[in-house]
């Protein structure tokens, strides 16, 4: 069979992103420019100006990925893009790029879900197996999910509440680390010990997620202690939190490993990025005798070769969008 090639364009949030991916899994191309440091100014990511910086940087990564990949836009196969869940300003800089690009250059144009783009990072310079659970674990989203084969997908359960990415943000805010506060509660909880007794989620028989419990005591705590005048060991929260946040993950993994016997877990989303998160689950899966994929580190954070290798099963397909394709701020798996 002939290869094929996809340019795919990632814009959901605050990184500007283009690849150019074969066959799904093979990566040929990647450029990804974040605007971290502009946000960290705010504490967060600030929508208008994230879509403003799209604009005015997507040509550059265009290009760039091009030089690198030395292909020209008539070359691909087709052009894939992030359409949805994410923030809306930022995905419409991305559509309406991707959509004169097909337009331009007569290619299909292929829509993608952001988070199965996070599932399928799995699959690149690797394959899925099936059935498989993936934990998607990022800012906005904390979901376990069964697939059953590619874009088959079974709810199994979601958070209540805050995502972990999240609380591990917001967590951060409070303890005075830098924006994005997940990888600086990585670093900060490597010095402490667990010594913070914070409160488990309260345990229920449902696949469901909960961090608003966790997160608001962690912040109980770090005021009541301000008010009383006494010093706070920041890496020792850090490292509870941490701790406590990651059993309420591996508890649900561990309940769907036992009742589904099935035998592969996927890990997906920014948060994936956190080594005692991966330890933990690794852990979890020998015990069970189970096989965990885990993207490289760069596949997952937000990148545009994951929505290559998701858009590949729906070229084979043939399900290509219309010109009138919309960006949607929210949308669900399944
Ligand atoms: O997938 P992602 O890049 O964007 C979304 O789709 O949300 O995930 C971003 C989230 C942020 O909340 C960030 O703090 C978190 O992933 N994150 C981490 C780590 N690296 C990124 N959380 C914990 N530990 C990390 N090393
Ligand atoms: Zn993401």
């Amino acid at each position: 069979m002939k290869d094929i090639y996809i340019l795919s364009v990632e814009t959901s949030c605050d990184e500007t992103s283009i690849a150019i991916v074969k066959n799904g899994n093979e990566v040929v191309a990647l450029t990804i420019l974040t605007q971290m440091d502009t946000h960290a100014k705010y504490g967060g990511v600030v929508p208008e100006i994230a879509s403003r910086m799209h604009t005015e940087n997507i040509t550059m990564v265009l290009e760039e990925t091009l030089q690198k990949a030395k292909m020209e836009i008539k070359d691909v196969d087709a052009i894939a893009v992030t359409y949805a869940p994410g923030l809306l300003g930022s995905l419409l800089v991305g559509v309406e790029f991707a959509k004169v690009l097909s337009y331009v250059y007569n290619k299909p144009l292929i829509k993608v879900n952001h988070l199965i783009g996070h599932i399928y990072a799995n699959k690149i310079d690797n394959h899925l197996e099936f059935p498989n659970l993936a934990l998607i674990i990022s800012g906005g989203h904390t979901e376990l999910i069964k697939m059953t084969g590619d874009y088959e997908f079974e709810l199994l359960g979601e958070t209540q509440d805050d995502a972990i990415g999240e609380a591990f943000d917001k967590v951060a805010r409070v303890l005075g680390l830098k924006y994005p506060g997940g990888p600086n509660i990585e670093k900060l909880a490597e010095e402490g010990k667990p010594e913070y007794k914070l409160p488990k989620v309260a345990h229920d028989d449902s696949y469901n997620f909960s961090y608003s419990g966790l997160k608001s005591s962690v912040i109980n705590l770090v005021n009541n202690e301000k008010q009383r005048g006494n010093e706070i060991n920041k890496a020792n929260l850090a490292c509870s939190f941490q701790t406590t946040a990651v059993e309420e993950l591996t508890r649900k993994l561990e309940k769907a490993l036992k009742e589904t016997n099935i035998k592969n877990v996927i890990i997906a989303g920014g948060v994936s990025a956190n080594k005692y998160l991966r330890n933990k689950i690794d852990e979890l899966c020998k015990k069970y005798n189970a096989t965990l994929n885990l993207p490289e580190f760069i596949y997952c954070t937000d990148n545009a070769a994951m929505i290559g290798a998701a858009a590949y099963p729906l070229y084979l397909k043939g399900e290509f969008a219309d010109l009138d394709l919309n960006a949607e701020s929210t949308a669900r798996i399944c």
